[in-house]
């Protein structure tokens, strides 16, 4: 580290830090992303002082502690996100492409926090968007006669000395890229600066007990600009993403000390606003075609909650020596996985073939558990025979061509139910005895092999 005073020269990418300038960084390779810094520790209030270490505390694991003291929002997605709602004194950190919607939902949550009963203290403050902008969204959302206290600024001193005096229940800053402190030499949205802003709200929040949330602006890689430092600073980090053209937004939890992971939020945006989108499977399928090769239903799980989407494949013979491999929504080298065992495994000659996937609604599946349909999505379009409309299919592929168990199979085959599919295609089943309780005509499979004679 450099001594105080001096400087550092700090990749703004990924916040490493170097002793001196260099044109690439080395951690992310990045270029030209690396700029002079003032060191000026962490924030205003610590400065160096003589006094002397004192001697901890140790207690026991067991004891008495205090229950969580969790705020329902009124906006169920975004409390199923949070872990079942706002943890008093906890930092959400919510990134996002720019325009996706992030000020949209902030303020809404804002808005509904202070409609409730218990009338809680909502700050809404905004760096990026003149007051009548803001005031402009609001009266758009109708929530224009909500309670929220409302300002634009960007001088972190000022929030912190006035937040300091209120009752704050929830804070949102948008966004933690336009805020600055004095003491930091670097421009608004620099490491230096967004790392010491960030510590002295955070600081804050947990002496007040009042929820924070902070916007922050995604690099074009994707993951919130500044350093990573902001995503462990943090308790809880959300990204909410939604492909250009669809109206679905996803609010994803990828961080939470206060609840599971890989949780989702569905929305829907509209013109007055971001709809929470309470059955997603219905609207993943809603512009579902029927008797076409190529598309079948997957049978996922988003976190705690099941939600069938249509995967679509396109396989046509390729114009150019090494064949075209296009995936949007699913891992692209799952799809090469996918492709080699029916190669290898089944004899299919994909190689000179162009294979497009698609999941369908601007979903971004992450579960293996899809295998098996995308499989059947590229079958399906090859042989060009569609599948019976009300089929449903989930599972794992191996190398070997076996079909692997997937978790909560039952949730899968209930949510297709209850969305009126009646077949299902899944992985061999160890407890066979509440197959009825379904009521779904079930199809296990137990290699890749036995999915094309499906065809046959
Ligand atoms: N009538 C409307 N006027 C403006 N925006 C609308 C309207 N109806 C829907 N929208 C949506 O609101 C989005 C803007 O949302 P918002 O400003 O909350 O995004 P953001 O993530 O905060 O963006 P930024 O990165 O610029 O801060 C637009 O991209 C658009 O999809
Ligand atoms: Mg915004
Ligand atoms: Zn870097």
């Amino acid at each position: 580290m450099a001594k105080r005073g001096g400087s550092e020269f700090v990749c703004q990418n990924c916040g490493t830090v170097y002793p001196r300038w260099q044109g690439k960084c080395d951690a992310c390779g990045e270029w030209n992303s690396i700029i002079e810094e003032k060191v000026g520790g962490e924030g205003f209030s610590n400065l160096p002082s003589k006094r002397k270490g004192q001697i901890i505390d140790f207690v026991p694991l067991s004891g008495s502690q205090e229950k969580l003291d969790r705020l329902t929002t009124s906006i169920k997605e975004l409390d199923r996100v949070c872990g079942g709602g706002l943890v008093a004194g906890s930092v959400i950190l919510v990134g996002g492409d720019p325009g996706i919607g992030k000020s949209t939902l902030l303020l809404q949550t804002c808005a509904k926090v202070a409609e409730l009963p218990s009338k809680p203290e909502c700050y809404y403050i905004s760096g990026e968007e003149a007051i009548d902008q803001v005031r402009i969204r609001a009266k758009r959302l109708g929530l224009e006669k909500a309670p929220v206290k409302l300002a634009s600024a960007t001088d972190i001193k000022d929030i912190i000395a006035t937040l300091e005096k209120s009752n704050a229940a929830v804070v949102i800053i948008d966004s933690i890229q336009t805020m600055y402190l004095e003491e930091v030499e670097s421009t608004p949205g620099s490491v230096a600066q967004v790392r010491a802003c960030s510590y002295e709200l955070i600081k804050l929040a947990k002496k007040k007990g009042f929820t924070l949330f902070l916007v922050g602006h995604v690099t074009k890689q994707g993951s919130i600009a500044g350093p990573r430092v902001l995503e462990h600073m943090v308790d809880t980090v959300l990204y909410f993403e939604g492909e250009r053209g669809h109206h679905f937004r996803i609010l994803r939890a990828v961080k939470n000390r206060y609840g599971a992971t890989d949780e989702i939020g569905v929305f829907e945006m509209q013109d007055q606003g971001l709809v929470e989108v309470e059955n997603p499977s219905a609207l993943f399928l809603a512009e579902r075609q029927g008797n076409i090769s190529g598309s079948c239903v997957f049978a996922g799980i988003e976190g705690s909650r099941p939600v069938l989407v249509e995967i679509q494949a396109l396989v046509s013979p390729t114009g150019y020596s090494s064949p075209k491999r296009a995936v949007v929504g699913w891992d692209s080298n799952r799809l090469a996985m996918v492709l080699a065992v029916l190669e290898a495994r089944c004899g299919m000659n994909l190689s000179s073939q162009d294979v497009y996937l698609n999941i369908a609604g601007g979903l971004r599946i992450t579960e293996p558990a899809a295998d098996l349909a995308v499989a059947m999505a590229v079958i399906s379009s090859l042989t060009n025979k569609p599948l019976p409309h009300d089929m449903v299919i989930f599972g794992e592929i191996g190398l070997s061509g076996e079909v692997r168990a997937v978790s909560q199979p039952s949730l899968r085959m209930k949510e297709a139910r209850k969305l009126g599919f009646s077949s299902v295609v899944t992985p061999p089943r160890h407890s066979k005895d509440n197959a009825k309780s379904y009521d779904l005509n079930i199809y296990e499979i137990g290699n890749v092999q036995r999915l094309i004679n499906m065809f046959n």
